[in-house]
């Protein structure tokens, strides 16, 4: 089984989210079960100074987009083969991949994706002097959509299936930009990519691929109904049969408490005492009072609306009126992150907030912390819960996408038959998050029923060995021959007819700016 996985981001090359780590973990499950995979994405300019070597391998001509070099490497730590596109707007820009340093999407997205796309066609379609030619394309997220849309009816190209880790997240630009960027007029249609009178690429990608698969069952139900189908719903509902829910896996080795080099001390199931050392070190390099009976709420992740950070911030003053203390690490919305400055200075030694990326605080915090807040608006899967789970830190989410299939609440029932991990909030709003501090604080304080529930988290198994495997059986059935009975199951993807383009008319210029 050849495939070819394209993404926009992997650890540790670049990384804003949890689609990095998922482009990095879930590659290196399918390859140790025999699977020839093989990664592609850009060659930002960050992501060449953190690779070792590569080797040039052809040099693709993207026709107006110029030229680009095809790069064939490894990912670091592991024998997954890596190619890499380098284009000059890749790999003449420093820092994140979608936006700017002022958090605005670079002015040129849409070509840079759409020249992305444009040569993983080529490595799908044999062109591009590998001698190889994928079985499966598996694309993943809007960047990877005009991919799988340039596929779709060319004979030749191998079936695709694409993996939605953030349905709010579309890549959409305006008819003038499509106008620009070279590609079939025949796609202008919404049953391909023309969404509302704009360009959508996500949609591009879902209408093309075989299979959609999304990060967890909760989301794939959520994502088939208005209230979180980011105007996709009505598309999504009519290729029920075809949308899967594929919880995530995590990578067991980087996230393990017992091994883990940016911690200050090492824990296990049995020795949980140490992971009071990780609370202490973390008090200190966040300059939190050093206040054991505090209970210590962590905080990690990205500053944008989906993560309910703003019903954190309207119930914080009275959060903070009990006896705990916030540790905080993120970064994005401009106002967020002010007004959790403004709460630190509020709350000296109580409220500690970081701003930026990095990677080693976000592991001390998961390890330091004595809960873990997550009160997402809508979370397709969501990892820091994972990893709060198996660094005995027991989450307290909202329970909607993989927050409700990974977190069981609290109770005496759950209690008695081993499965309760964390705090459930069935509402977003100020009382709930009240409820839910309220509770963790109670079980707590009665430590021999709160080792239980860290207990049960630490021993759970979040490694990737059930979702690859699941996926691996998606690629079988998607190239099994159509005359194999259990392929029928597969929507057939409807080719779509050549169409004379309509003259342009302007519409709003709107861009996406994430993963
Ligand atoms: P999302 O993908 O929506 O951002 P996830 O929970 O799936 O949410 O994954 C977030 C990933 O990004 C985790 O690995 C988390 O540790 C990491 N992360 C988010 N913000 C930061 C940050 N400021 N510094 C370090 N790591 C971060
Ligand atoms: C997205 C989602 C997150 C998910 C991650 C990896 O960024 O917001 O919930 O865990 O992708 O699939």
């Amino acid at each position: 089984m050849r495939v070819l996985f394209a993404t926009s981001e992997i650890h540790p090359l670049m990384k804003t989210g949890g689609l990095a780590d998922v482009s990095a973990s879930l590659p290196h499950a399918l390859f140790e079960l025999g699977v020839d995979i093989r990664l592609v994405m850009p060659a930002y300019a960050d992501t060449l100074s953190r690779l070792k070597a590569w080797q040039v391998v052809s040099e693709l001509n993207l026709g107006i987009f110029g030229s680009a070099r095809l790069l064939r490497s490894q990912m670091p730590g592991s024998r997954v083969p890596l190619f890499l596109i380098e284009h000059p707007s890749f790999s003449t820009r420093t820092g994140n991949p979608y936006n700017d340093t002022t958090g605005h999407a670079w002015p040129d997205n849409a070509e840079r994706f759409t020249l992305f796309s444009r040569a993983c066609e080529m490595l799908a379609l044999d062109q591009a002097m590998l001698d190889w030619q994928p079985d499966i394309v598996h694309g993943n997220d809007w960047q990877t959509g005009i991919l799988l849309s340039l596929l779709r009816d060319n004979p030749q190209a191998p079936p695709s299936l694409i993996t939605i880790h953030n349905l709010a997240y579309q890549g959409v630009f305006d008819r003038a930009t499509f106008e620009q960027l070279g590609l079939p007029a025949r796609l202008w249609r919404p049953d391909a990519l023309e969404h509302w009178g704009e360009m959508n690429c996500l949609k591009a990608g879902l209408n093309a691929a075989r299979k959609i698969a999304t990060v967890s069952p909760s989301y794939a139900r959520e994502i088939q109904t208005p209230a979180f189908g980011q105007g996709l719903d009505g598309m999504l509902r009519q290729r029920q049969a075809d949308v899967l829910g594929m919880i995530n896996g995590i990578d067991m080795d980087e996230w393990n408490p017992a091994a883990d080099a940016h911690l200050a001390a090492a824990y296990t199931l049995n020795s949980l005492e140490n992971k009071a050392l990780n609370k202490v070190a973390l008090q200190r390099e966040m300059g939190l009072d050093m206040d054991a009976e505090a209970m210590l709420i962590g905080m990690v992740g990205r500053m944008t609306e989906q993560k309910g950070l703003d019903v954190v911030l309207a119930a914080a003053e009275q959060i903070m009126q009990r006896p705990v203390q916030l540790a905080m690490l993120g970064g994005g919305d401009a106002t967020l992150e002010a007004a959790f400055q403004a709460l630190m200075l509020r709350h000296p030694g109580r409220v500690s907030v970081r701003l930026g990326y990095n990677e080693g605080l976000a592991h001390r915090i998961e390890a330091g912390s004595d809960v873990f807040l997550m009160p997402s608006r809508f979370e397709p899967c969501g990892l820091n819960q994972l990893y709060s789970l198996r660094y005995g830190t027991p989450p307290i989410v909202h329970g909607v996408g993989g927050l409700n299939d990974t977190v069981i609440d609290t109770y005496e029932a759950t209690l008695a038959n081993g499965s309760a991990n964390g705090f459930v909030m069935r509402n977003l709003d100020v009382p709930a998050i009240l409820w839910g501090v309220s509770r963790a604080l109670e079980f707590f304080q009665q430590p021999k029923v709160w080792a239980i529930l860290q207990t049960h988290g630490m021993a759970q198994d979040f490694g990737w060995t059930a979702s690859a495997q699941r996926y691996l059986e998606l690629y079988q059935e998607l190239t099994q021959k159509p005359s194999d009975s259990s392929a029928a199951t597969t929507t057939p993807i409807a080719p779509i007819p050549e169409v004379k383009l309509p003259s342009s008319k302007p519409t709003r210029s709107h861009a996406a700016s994430k993963a």
